[in-house]
C-alpha cells in the first residue's frame, strides 16, 4: 500500500498525532494510530469534528540507516556505550539488534512482516524460530499493547492466542 500523505490529527484515545492516509482513501477507509493502534474511518473522524490538516513538513523520502552489523567496530562500541539496546542481539541469524527493532516500530512498522522487511529479523537460517517471540515482545512494549495484539500482516493474522498457562488450564 503506497502512503500518499501524512496528516497530523490527535488520536482520541492516546493523544498521538500522526496518522497515515493511504492513497485512494475514501470516507470508509480505516486509518490507524501509529502509537496505540486506535482505528476509525475517515468519516468517523469528520463526524466527530476532527479536522484533517496536511502535515506541512512531511517528507516522502526516507534515508536508510546502515545496519548495525555493517558499521565500523569503533562506532558500534560508541553506540552500545550510549544505548545498551544497540548491543542486544535479538535475531542471531541476521544479527539484528533490539534497538533496530525498536527503531523500526517507531518509524511505523506495525506488523511482524514489516519488522522483517525493514530489519531482516526472522529472515535467517532458523526462519524466526529464535527471534520471533522476542521481536513480538519488543513490538508490544513499543506500541503499549498486549503481545496477543501483534499480527503477522495485519487484519486477523494474530500470532498468539493466549498465554501458555491459560491454555493448560483449559
Ligand atoms: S534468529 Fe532470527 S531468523 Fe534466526
Amino acid at each position: 500500500m503506497k502512503i500518499e500523505e501524512e496528516f497530523q490529527i490527535p488520536c482520541p484515545k492516546c493523544g498521538g498525532n500522526q496518522y497515515r492516509i493511504p492513497e485512494n482513501a475514501d470516507d470508509d477507509s480505516l486509518i490507524e494510530c501509529d502509537k496505540c493502534g486506535f482505528t476509525a474511518s475517515l468519516q468517523d473522524f469528520r463526524e466527530h469534528g476532527l479536522e484533517l490538516a496536511e502535515k506541512t513538513d512531511f517528507n516522502p523520502y526516507r534515508t536508510k540507516e546502515p545496519r548495525f552489523i555493517d558499521i565500523p567496530t569503533e562506532e558500534k562500541n560508541r553506540k552500545i556505550q550510549a544505548n545498551p539496546a544497540c548491543g542486544h542481539l535479538i535475531c542471531r541469524c541476521e544479527m539484528v539488534t533490539e534497538e533496530e527493532i525498536r527503531q523500526a516500530v517507531r518509524a511505523g512498522a506495525t506488523t511482524l512482516d514489516e519488522i522483517k522487511f525493514r530489519t531482516r529479523a526472522g529472515m535467517g537460517r532458523c526462519q524466526g524460530g529464535f527471534c520471533t517471540s522476542r521481536a513480538i515482545q519488543i513490538m508490544a512494549e513499543e506500541r503499549g499493547v498486549a503481545p496477543q495484539k501483534i499480527t503477522l500482516k495485519g487484519g486477523q493474522s494474530y500470532i498468539l492466542a493466549r498465554e501458555t498457562k491459560d491454555s493448560l488450564a483449559g
